[in-house]
């Protein structure tokens, strides 16, 4: 969803003229909006969910930070939510068949991304599931409005900063330049990279989501590695949808973990061979999947500045990776 450009609306354009500009990490511009950093489709995007998008109260929004690990929340809670539609899951789940971001798709970056067209949402059967980057300053109104649901899923910044470097390189044209580290490094620390600054983007979610437990739960990419089938078990109470005594003794849980892990996902030739309309091919949303990559990669000093950071931004508030 970050390499082709789409022709934006003249009030998309008329507005670009007027903000902060930046060179961004692929081919494309990083146009300041509302204090977050945005490539030019994606803004039109925000724009155009900002003016038409109409939340309902049953829906379930799933809020990241790029590279935080949607791919996969999307896939656990795309699995959670039609478990009973798709009881045998490893024979005929559209997971097998489809890659995440088809199934639940962004906002900003695929529903409302064309500059003319709006998309009619309203046929979607309830629950709706959609996705968005979109910091929380500048959610549509009516998700802030309705008791709709948002889940926000976040990822210690050293992995996060890695994870988009490799995704930003291996995305580049070929015959183009790869972006350095130090330089992508300089970037994300001051907070130019894309939906960037990451910290305000994540306190932003973390403060509302102490202000307003029932409406935002905020997940951590490290929780769900470590105890995945308790945080699981959490997303499905905070959805609306618990799993029954009968569910977890016929072991469900485990099956859509299984179903929705790195391996199986990654294995699938869905996702080792196709591509987003947009362009990227899947498999580059499956790189290792691990915690704590960061450190074959950056160096003391490095990891010292980017965790010094996150203790002055985000420390003070109590929230900490
Ligand atoms: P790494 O680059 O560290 O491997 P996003 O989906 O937000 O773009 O995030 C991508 C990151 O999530 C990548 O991290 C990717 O490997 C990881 N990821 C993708 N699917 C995963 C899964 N099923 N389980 C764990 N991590 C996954």
């Amino acid at each position: 969803k970050y390499l082709q450009e789409s022709e934006v609306s003249q009030e998309c354009k008329d507005l670009i003229a007027t903000l902060p500009m930046e060179k961004g990490w692929l081919a494309s511009h990083l146009h300041q909006y509302q204090g977050f950093w945005h490539i030019t489709r994606q803004l039109q995007g925000v724009l155009s969910c900002q003016k038409h998008f109409n939340a309902l109260n049953s829906d379930i929004l799933i809020v990241t930070t790029p590279k935080s690990g949607t791919t996969w929340l999307k896939a656990l809670t795309f699995a959670l939510l039609n478990r009973h539609k798709y009881p045998k899951m490893f024979q005929n789940h559209p997971l097998l068949t489809k890659n995440p971001h088809f199934l639940v798709p962004f906002l900003e970056l695929d529903l409302y991304n064309d500059k003319d067209l709006v998309p009619n949402l309203n046929s979607i059967p309830s629950p709706r599931l959609f996705s968005t980057h979109i910091p929380y300053v500048s959610l549509p109104k009516p998700v802030i409005d309705s008791d709709c649901k948002i889940v926000y899923l976040c990822r210690d910044p050293k992995d996060t900063f890695i994870s988009l470097w490799h995704f930003t390189n291996e995305l580049k044209m070929e015959g183009t330049c790869a972006n350095s580290l130090e330089d992508s490094l300089e970037k994300f620390c001051n907070g130019v990279s894309i939906c960037g600054p990451f910290w305000e983007h994540v306190l932003g979610y973390w403060k509302e989501s102490l202000d307003q437990p029932k409406k935002i739960m905020l997940m951590r990419y490290e929780e769900m590695k470590k105890n995945p089938s308790f945080v699981l078990k959490e997303l499905a109470r905070f959805v609306g949808c618990p799993f029954s005594k009968e569910e977890e003794d016929e072991g469900v849980i485990d099956d859509i973990l299984k179903l929705c892990s790195f391996k199986n996902l990654s294995n699938l030739e869905v996702n080792k061979k196709g591509k987003l309309t947009s362009g990227e091919e899947h498999r580059a949303f499956f790189r290792c999947g691990k915690v704590g990559d960061f450190k074959n990669y950056l160096t003391i000093e490095m990891i010292e500045k980017l965790d010094m950071i996150t203790e002055k931004k985000l420390g003070h508030y109590g929230f900490r990776f």
